[in-house]
């Protein structure tokens, strides 16, 4: 999704702002600009050249004026094709107003024909373009920058973060928010702002969060935090523990493969000290009390992509281990639908990022609906984790590869670890069960350093189906959500054709399908139910397809049905997940990379989706 640098007060401004969308890359976009102001005018550059816009953009701000003050945005198309026109920054007529925007201005057809009308003109085909109109309209009544921004956004419906920049006042940065994330840095003598963390890391430990609704003013070394209707905030200041080289690639040929190296680490440390010294389990941040535990009636997981594969892994525990019922849907299906929830219900928010939009809208939901909200994410002071009563956080690092990958696995032992601690206090296993799954639990670094050391097997079932265009994967039980994250991964990764599916349904369609040439993937770790699914793949075969298993060692029945085998270490039934997901990881990865793509950022595909 769009991402947003600001800074003034800085001598190297072009080069900063250069650098925190380099930064930004990651998010996903298509085309990129940034804007100097100066006194009297603004100097603007764009680029519309896919993941390589940043770069050219690099080479046109070396002919940069000499400022302090700029602007910088990464985008993702939304309304209007990506093409320079429609990349921001964005002018108002007069070329003195400049504005980036993240989200979406729902009501910008009928302020378009109001500003065509009074006689604006349009550059752009964007959303977007209003803004810089309807705060040109308002200066020109005499308002001052903010003033005018202020105004402006008392106009608009939609989602939003903006920053603003006019040649009138140009040492001011003008920023606000609706729905989409902003943060803001403060040094001596410079302010910085940011659609998110990694563009700030290193730059200054003063960072704030501006919340919905608020406006801030930068200047060189200042920052005024006000709400939309004018009373004066505080800004929370927002912790980081991430460090710029937990977000740089340190020596890896891109992000992907140092973030599936770093998966062990992940669940360690999602896992550490979980555990009060009498070995109760005890989830602080979740802020959840024993008595609250205990009166949930049913749990309600709302996600998007791969944190619904998380959420879909987590309802087998919590039905499993704590008796619970729980439901799982697609965070963007569950608030308009009327969901029905009572005040005994937990819903659970899980996201990497803590602000994928829809995630958070169908919190709200739930909330309003009278729920408790937990949410589950990997970023600390994100959207999600201040809005929910309590937060569960993964503690995976920074996560800089569109695809998720060790977010995903600390996000299941994380929700494991949540389904234990209802376990433990509703009694539904004794506390030696819980104790020894715990144990198992903190195996699983171990044993996910055995399947990475086997990375040159997944190559060679790589490079022996590296023509094949048709991917089908199924699984059953835990491993349906495992087979449906194998073939997300291929789609993001590789463009190619692939399907998840549960294997009994197969015969219900999808089977129609299959030739000789197609490729089934099962996940064929022993679970309860390894024998009908040994018959799901002689289906398979009889149909002519290449079948490849991820299957257990030592699995003799697994290698005479298959074509080709990803082994895998045993773990409990519940748990395999965290193991079986990572030769898909690598397949994916491998098979992308002897595609010639590029693996960290897939086209049309964003890191952090802040539009409905
Ligand atoms: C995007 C990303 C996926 C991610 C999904 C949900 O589609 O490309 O990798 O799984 O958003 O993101 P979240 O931050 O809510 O987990």
């Amino acid at each position: 999704m769009c991402g947003i640098i600001g800074a003034t007060g800085r001598s190297d401004v072009a080069e900063l702002l250069v650098e925190g969308l380099e930064r930004l890359e990651y998010r996903g976009y298509d085309s990129a600009g940034l804007v100097l102001s100066g006194p009297g005018s603004l100097w603007r550059v764009r680029a519309a050249e896919g993941t390589t816009s940043v770069g050219a953009l690099r080479t046109l701000a070396a002919d940069a004026p000499d400022a302090t003050t700029g602007l910088g945005h990464t985008r993702w198309a939304t309304h209007g094709q990506p093409a320079v026109e429609n990349a921001h920054p964005l002018f108002d007529c007069t070329g003195r107003v400049g504005v980036v925007h993240n989200g979406i201005i729902e009501n910008h057809a009928e302020l378009q024909a109001d500003l065509l009308a009074a006689g604006h003109t349009m550059a752009s085909a964007t959303d977007t373009e209003v803004l810089a109109h309807l705060i040109e309209a308002h200066m020109a009544s005499g308002l001052g920058l903010a003033e005018s921004v202020r105004a402006a956004l008392g106009e608009v419906r939609g989602s939003f973060s903006i920053a603003v920049v006019s040649a009138d006042e140009p040492d001011l940065l003008v920023a606000a928010r609706r729905n989409t994330p902003l943060i803001l840095g403060l040094t001596d003598g410079a302010a910085l702002l940011a659609s998110d963390i990694p563009a700030l890391l290193g730059r200054t430990e003063r960072l704030f969060v501006l919340s919905d609704d608020q406006l801030a003013e930068l200047r060189p070394g200042s920052i005024r935090v006000t709400t939309l209707d004018g009373r004066a905030v505080d800004p929370p200041a927002l912790s980081v523990d991430w460090d710029l080289a937990a977000a740089q690639k340190g020596g890896y040929d891109d992000f992907m493969s140092k973030e599936i190296r770093e998966q062990p680490r992940a669940v360690a440390d999602t896992l550490l000290d979980r555990r009060r010294p009498d070995g109760r389990l005890a989830l602080d941040e979740a802020r959840l009390t024993d008595a609250e535990l205990r009166s949930i009636t049913r749990v309600h997981i709302v996600a998007c992509g791969s944190s619904y594969h998380a959420a879909l892994l987590a309802r087998f525990a919590i039905e499993h281990w704590a008796r619970v019922a729980a439901d799982v849907e697609i965070a963007s299906e569950f608030r308009y639908r009327e969901p029905v929830l009572d005040p005994e219900a937990l819903a659970v928010g899980v996201s990497q990022s803590g602000e994928s939009l829809d995630t958070l809208l169908a919190l709200r939901e739930a909330r309003e609906r009278g729920a408790r909200v937990l949410g589950v994410t990997n970023v600390v002071d994100s959207s999600i984790a201040r809005e929910a009563d309590g937060v569960l956080y993964t503690r995976a690092g920074p996560e800089i590869c569109v695809a998720a990958t060790k977010t995903l696995l600390a996000q299941i032992v994380a929700l494991d670890l949540l389904a234990l601690t209802l376990a433990q206090v509703r009694e539904t296993r004794s506390p030696s069960e819980i104790s020894a799954t715990l144990d198992a639990l903190q195996r699983l670094p171990a044993a996910l350093e055995e399947v990475l050391s086997r990375a040159k097997e997944v190559d060679d079932v790589a490079a022996a189906l590296a023509a094949s265009r048709d991917f089908f994967f199924i699984g059953r039980n835990v491993g349906y959500p495992v087979a449906l994250e194998g073939a997300l991964k291929l789609k993001e990764l590789s463009y190619l054709h692939a399907e998840g599916y549960p294997a009994g349904e197969l015969k219900h369609g999808p089977i129609a399908l299959l030739e000789p040439g197609s490729v089934v993937i099962g996940i064929a770790t022993r679970n309860p139910l390894w024998e009908k699914f040994r018959a799901n793949i002689a289906e398979v075969k009889s149909r002519g397809a290449t079948v490849v298993l991820v299957a257990n060692d030592g699995d003799e029945a697994a290698e005479e049905l298959a074509d080709h085998v990803l082994w895998v270490p045993e773990a409990e039934h519940l748990l395999s997940p965290v193991l079986d997901i990572v030769p898909l990881q690598l397949f994916a990865y491998r098979l992308a990379r002897r595609h010639g793509l590029d693996v960290d950022r897939p086209r049309n595909l964003a890191k952090t989706v802040t539009v409905e």
